[in-house]
C-alpha cells in the first residue's frame, strides 16, 4: 500500500509568513462586478463565512500544534496560522463598507457565527478518546474545506473574465491576494490531517459534512445578500445565473467544481498537485495591498 501514500511536489513547498496588508473600501461600489449583482453577491458569501470560518481554524490548529511533531509541518502550521487570522480580519473589514451600501450582513453572520463556535466549537468533553476524536474530526473537515479555498484560489488567480468586466480593483485585490496565500499553503491542513490521522473513511465522512455544509451555506448566503440588496425589486439567486455566470468566467463553472470532488476523494490525493505556487507568489509580488504590507515591514 506504500505506493498509495500522498506524495508531495517538493517545489510546491515553501515557508509560510503572514502579510500585514490592508485595503480601503471608500470607492467600492455595491456591484463590484459592475452590472452583475448574482455573481456579486455569490462571491460576497466569502465575506460572510471567512471571518468566522478561519478564526475557527486558527482555534482548532492552536489545539493540533501540541501533537505535531514534524518540526517543519510545525513551522507550516505556524505560518498557517498567521495567515488565516490575517484572512478573516481583511474579510471582516469589509463588512462595514456593505452594511453602508445598504446591505446589513449581521443576521447571516450571527448564524456563521454560531455555526462555527459553538456547533463546532470545543465541547464539554472530558480530556481522552473523546476529546482527541473531536479534534480529529475537526481537523478532517478544515482539510476539505482548504482543498475548496485552494480551488477557488487558484481559479481567482486565473479568472481574467473579472478583470476584463471591469471588476473594482480593490476587491480583486483583496480576492487574489487571498486566493494566492491559499495557493502557496494549500498542502498544510491535508499534511496535518495526514500526520495526526489519516484515516480514509474519516476523510470520506468529513469531506461529505464539509462539502454540504459549503454548499447549503453558499446558496443561502447568495439569497440572502439577493433579496436584502438595496438595489433590486426583486432579487432572487437562480441556478440559471449561477450556469450563466460560470460561462462567462465570473464564477468557476460547476463542471470544475464537480471534477474537484474525485479529486480530493482520490487515494493518492495531495494539494500539491493542483495549482501553482510560483504563479501566486509572483502575484504576491504585485500585489498592492501586499507589497505595501511588506514595504511598511521593511521599513519596520
Ligand atoms: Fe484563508
Ligand atoms: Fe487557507
Amino acid at each position: 500500500m506504500a505506493s498509495l501514500r500522498p506524495q508531495p511536489v517538493a517545489t510546491e513547498h515553501i515557508p509560510l509568513k503572514a502579510r500585514n496588508v490592508a485595503f480601503d473600501w471608500t470607492d467600492t461600489p455595491l456591484h463590484w462586478i459592475p452590472g452583475d449583482p448574482a455573481s456579486t453577491h455569490t462571491i460576497n458569501v466569502l465575506h460572510l463565512l471567512l471571518p468566522a470560518g478561519e478564526r475557527w481554524f486558527v482555534h482548532v490548529y492552536k489545539q493540533a500544534l501540541p501533537h505535531i511533531r514534524d518540526p517543519r509541518l510545525r513551522e507550516d502550521v505556524i505560518g498557517f496560522i498567521g495567515q488565516e487570522a490575517m484572512h478573516s480580519q481583511a474579510h471582516d473589514d469589509v463588512l462595514p463598507r456593505l452594511k453602508e451600501l445598504g446591505l446589513d450582513p449581521t443576521p447571516y453572520t450571527a448564524q456563521v457565527d454560531w455555526l462555527f463556535e459553538k456547533l463546532l466549537g470545543d465541547r464539554t468533553l472530558p480530556p481522552g478518546r473523546a476529546r482527541k476524536w473531536w479534534l480529529m474530526e475537526r481537523v478532517a473537515m478544515i482539510a476539505a474545506i482548504e482543498h475548496y479555498t485552494a480551488f477557488l484560489g487558484d481559479w481567482v488567480l486565473n479568472a481574467e473574465a473579472l478583470d476584463a468586466k471591469g471588476a473594482d480593483p480593490t476587491m480583486l485585490d483583496l480576492l487574489r491576494w487571498h486566493g494566492a496565500e491559499e495557493v502557496e499553503h494549500r498542502s498544510v491542513a491535508f499534511d496535518v490531517f495526514v500526520h495526526l490521522d489519516g484515516g480514509y473513511r474519516r476523510r470520506v465522512r468529513t469531506w461529505a459534512t464539509a462539502f454540504s455544509a459549503l454548499v447549503f451555506l453558499w446558496q443561502r448566503g447568495t439569497r440572502f445578500f439577493m433579496a436584502n440588496d438595496p438595489s433590486l425589486t426583486d432579487g432572487k439567486a437562480t441556478f440559471k445565473d449561477f450556469l450563466r455566470a460560470g460561462r462567462q468566467g465570473m464564477l468557476p463553472t460547476p463542471g470544475a467544481m464537480l471534477r474537484s470532488i474525485p479529486q480530493y476523494l482520490s487515494r493518492t490525493y495531495h494539494p500539491s498537485h493542483h495549482g501553482s505556487t510560483a504563479q501566486a507568489v509572483a502575484y504576491l509580488n504585485r500585489s498592492p495591498a501586499a507589497t505595501a504590507a511588506e514595504a511598511a515591514a521593511g521599513g519596520a
